[in-house]
C-alpha cells in the first residue's frame, strides 16, 4: 500500500496557527522571509553535523516551528502510510488510540499520524504522550494543539507532555500504547559514541520500547533523516532486532537481512512527491534548500509473538510472481528505463530464504528495455520509488529483466 494520497503538505491556514504562535514569542514568522531564511539555514548546519546533530526549541525554535514543523508533519504521515491503510490499526470507533511520541519536540510526528489517520476516514480520537527533555520545545508543542483547537477535524487530538529522556521508565507506568512514534530521535542519541555501541545502544531501546509499550499488535515507528549514514545505521539496528524476533511492517517486503548493506553505498529512503506549501517556498529559497520532495528514511516494527505479521502478508503476488519496493529514482537511459528493486527475485542459487522455492530477498538493478514495453508492464513507466510493484514471473536475480511479457501491477492499482 503505498498511499501517497495519506501524505499531504500542511493546508494554508496552518499559516496562520504556526504564525500566530511563532508572533507570540517574538519570534520571525513565514512573512519575514530574510530573517526566517537564515534561521533555517543556520538549524540545517546544525542537524547535518554529525558532531551535534541537535537543535534546542531555545537556540532554534523559530526555524523548527516556521519551518522544520511543515515538513515534518508530512514526513510522520509518509512513514505510517501503509500502517494506517494496511488494516493493522483499528480505524472505528470511539476509544481513543493511544500515542507515544518520543522525542516529540514540536509533535510533528504525532500530526502526521492524526492527519493520515484523518485522511483514511479514521473515527478515533488520539491521545498521545509527548516525552522530550526540552521543555521549551514541549511548550510549543502544546501552543500548537490549543492553537489547532478551533479547526475541527474529524480526528481530535488530545496530547500531555511528559519534560523526560527517553529510556525504559520515563514516569510513564506500566503505560501500554497502540503506537510508539521515534521521530528523527536516534540521531540526536549518542553522537559521537563509536558506531557499535551506539548501536548496540539502540537496539536495547527499541527492543525494549517493543516489549514493553506497545500493546498486542502495536507498532513501533522510527523516522530518520534521508542522510546515508543515519539510514545505514537504521538499517542495521532493524537487522539486529529482527534476529531477535521483532517483525518488519514496513517499509521492507521481507525480513532477511536489509540487502542495502552489502555495498558501503546504497541506503534504503523515501522521496515522495510532496512539496513543501507554496508559503514557504521563499523561505526555503532564502536558506538554500529545496522545496520539492520530501526525503526520509523510516521503519515500522511490530513486537514478534504473535499473529500479526507486516506489509508483505498484506500484498499478494501470483503464484511465481514478486512483491518489489522501487528504492531509487528510475534511471531513464537511451533504448531501456531502469530502477533498483527490493524484495522478491527468482534464483537458483542458495540465499536467504522467502518461502518460495526459488525466491531470494535482494536489491537489484530491474531493466525494461525500451523494445519490451507492452501493454503488460505499462506500469512500470510510472513507478516511482517508495511504490510496491507485483511483477510476475519474478525477475531473475542473475539478470534482473522485465520483458515483453512480464506482468507488472502497481499496488495498490487504485489507491
Ligand atoms: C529533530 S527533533 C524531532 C522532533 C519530532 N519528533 C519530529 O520528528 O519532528 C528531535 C527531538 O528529540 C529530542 N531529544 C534529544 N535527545 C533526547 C533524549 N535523550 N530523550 C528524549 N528526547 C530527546 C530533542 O529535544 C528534539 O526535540
Amino acid at each position: 500500500m503505498a498511499r501517497v494520497d495519506l501524505v499531504t503538505p500542511l493546508e494554508d491556514d496552518w499559516r496562520d496557527t504556526l504564525d500566530g504562535v511563532a508572533r507570540a514569542r517574538s519570534w520571525p514568522d513565514s512573512r519575514e522571509v530574510a530573517r526566517l531564511g537564515a534561521a533555517v539555514a543556520r538549524l540545517s548546519a546544525a542537524y547535518n553535523d554529525p558532531s551535534r546533530a541537535t537543535a534546542s526549541a531555545r537556540d532554534a525554535g523559530a526555524a523548527r516551528l516556521g519551518f522544520s514543523f511543515v515538513r515534518d508533519v508530512p514526513k510522520g504521515a509518509g512513514a505510517v502510510r501503509e500502517l494506517v491503510a494496511g488494516g493493522a490499526l483499528d480505524l472505528q470507533g470511539h476509544e481513543p488510540l493511544r500515542v507515544l511520541d518520543l522525542g516529540a519536540g514540536l509533535g510533528a510526528t504525532t500530526w502526521g499520524l492524526v492527519r493520515a489517520l484523518q485522511s483514511a476516514g479514521c473515527t478515533r480520537p488520539v491521545e498521545a504522550t509527548w516525552v522530550d527533555p526540552d521543555a521549551q520545545a514541549l511548550e510549543v508543542a502544546m501552543a500548537i494543539v490549543r492553537a489547532r483547537a478551533s479547526h475541527p477535524a474529524r480526528v481530535a487530538l488530545r496530547a500531555r507532555a511528559v519534560v523526560q529522556l527517553v529510556g525504559p521508565g520515563m514516569g510513564l507506568g506500566a503505560a501500554r500504547f497502540d503506537v510508539v512514534l521515534c521521530g528523527q530521535l536516534l540521531s540526536e542519541l549518542d553522537v559521537g559514541v563509536p558506531d557499535d555501541a551506539r548501536l548496540a545502544r539502540h537496539t536495547e531501546l527499541l527492543r525494549g520500547w517493543l516489549a514493553d509499550r506497545l500493546v498486542p499488535g502495536g507498532a513501533l515507528v522510527v523516522v530518520e533523516p534521508a542522510l546515508r549514514d543515519r539510514t545505514r545505521h537504521l538499517h542495521r539496528v532493524r537487522d539486529v532486532l529482527l534476529a531477535r524476533g521483532a517483525v518488519v511492517f514496513a517499509p521492507c517486503l521481507h525480513g532477511a537481512p536489509c540487502p542495502a548493506l552489502v555495498r558501503d553505498t546504497d541506503w534504503c529512503h523515501e522521496d515522495l512527491a510532496v512539496d513543501l506549501p507554496r508559503w514557504l517556498v521563499p523561505v526555503a529559497r532564502a536558506a538554500g534548500l529545496r522545496h520539492e520532495g520530501l526525503t526520509f528514511s523510516y521503519l515500522v516494527l511490530r513486537a514478534g509473538g504473535g499473529p500479526w505479521g507486516g506489509l508483505c502478508d498484506e500484498v499478494a503476488a501470483p503464484p511465481g510472481g514478486a512483491r518489489l519496493r522501487v528504492v531509487s529514482d528510475t534511471v531513464r537511459t537511451k533504448g531501456k528505463r531502469e530502477a533498483f528493486l527490493c524484495g522478491e527475485f527468482a534464483s537458483e542459487e542458495v540465499g536467504p530464504g522467502l518461502g518460495g522455492a526459488d525466491l531470494v530477498a535482494a536489491r537489484a538493478r530491474v531493466t525494461r528495455l525500451d523494445r519490451d514495453e507492452s501493454p503488460a508492464n505499462e506500469a512500470w513507466t510510472a513507478l516511482r520509488r517508495g511504490d510496491i510493484a507485483i511483477v510476475s514471473p519474478a525477475p531473475r536475480l542473475a539478470h534482473p529483466r522485465v520483458g515483453m511479457a512480464t506482468r507488472v501491477l502497481r499496488h495498490p492499482s487504485k489507491p
